[in-house]
């Protein structure tokens, strides 16, 4: 990031979720307090089971919290109806996941166009554009099964520009790639986000990623611990 003061982009506040287990409750967050700015590559850790996933879900609004306020880009999205939070999604927020989810009856472009497509414009110029920039330009017409690992995620991340949006959550992105083809996911992931101005929220086990982020924070016992990791070696933030 540069020096200028940031936009703010994310804003949460006293979130809080729980699952109901054998009768009691099971905290995943207890009362989150989380600000983002504009442009900022945040990294979330924390063990398996720890609430990465839950606070990415809240954070998109694919899961709904038990209490507390999600800002994105100055709209509450805790206060948006099912319909308004869709379309909200659509334009502001680029979603990656660890299995890909591209769908497999459609082809490459058109699952990178599929988003806009709903919103009615003709998107294939910018498909082909993003299929260029992931290297995948010569397999807009395949089907996913015909593709890597590694070229199914960079799919996922056309797919996830395609509206060109303000913010790029990334749930465990490399999770399911070998270490080369994760690290070049990665590099490319940073290139088409933060280095243009995006902001990018990532949910990793990946240790590598930790030195190229601006901040990073742990999950511990429902809580989010903000770690500056210029103080700490890295081998630390994973225990
Ligand atoms: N729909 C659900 N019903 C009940 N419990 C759930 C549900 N979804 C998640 N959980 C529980 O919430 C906790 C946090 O899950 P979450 O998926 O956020 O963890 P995570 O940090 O992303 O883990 P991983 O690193 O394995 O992806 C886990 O204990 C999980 O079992
Ligand atoms: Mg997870």
């Amino acid at each position: 990031m540069n020096g200028k003061p940031a936009r703010s982009m994310v804003q949460i506040r006293g979130l809080s979720k729980g699952y109901a287990e054998g009768g009691g409750a099971h905290r995943i967050l207890s009362d989150v307090d989380l600000d983002i700015a504009e442009g900022e590559f945040f990294v979330l850790l924390g063990k398996s089971g720890s609430g990465k996933s839950t606070l990415l879900n809240l954070m998109s609004g694919i899961d709904q919290a038990d209490h507390g306020s999600v800002v994105i880009d100055g709209t509450n999205i805790t206060q948006l109806d099912e319909r308004r939070l869709t379309l909200f999604r659509r334009d502001h927020i680029g979603i990656i996941f660890q299995f890909f989810n591209l769908i497999p009856t459609l082809t490459v472009l058109e699952n990178i166009t599929l988003p806009a497509e709903l919103r009615g414009g003709n998107a294939d110029a910018r498909a082909l554009d993003l299929l260029e920039r992931v290297g995948l330009r010569d397999r807009a017409h395949s089907y996913p099964d015909r593709l890597s690992g590694g070229e199914k995620q960079r799919v996922a991340i056309a797919r996830a520009l395609a509206q060109d949006p303000a913010i790029i959550i990334a749930d465990e992105p490399t999770g399911n790639l070998d270490e080369e083809t994760g690290q070049q996911i990665l590099r490319l992931l940073l290139e088409l986000t933060r280095d243009v101005g995006r902001t990018l929220i990532m949910a990793t086990h990946n240790p590598e990623i930790v030195p190229l982020a601006d901040r990073v924070c742990r999950i511990h016992d429902s809580k989010l611990v903000i770690t500056l990791r210029d103080s700490q070696p890295v081998k630390e933030l994973f225990l």
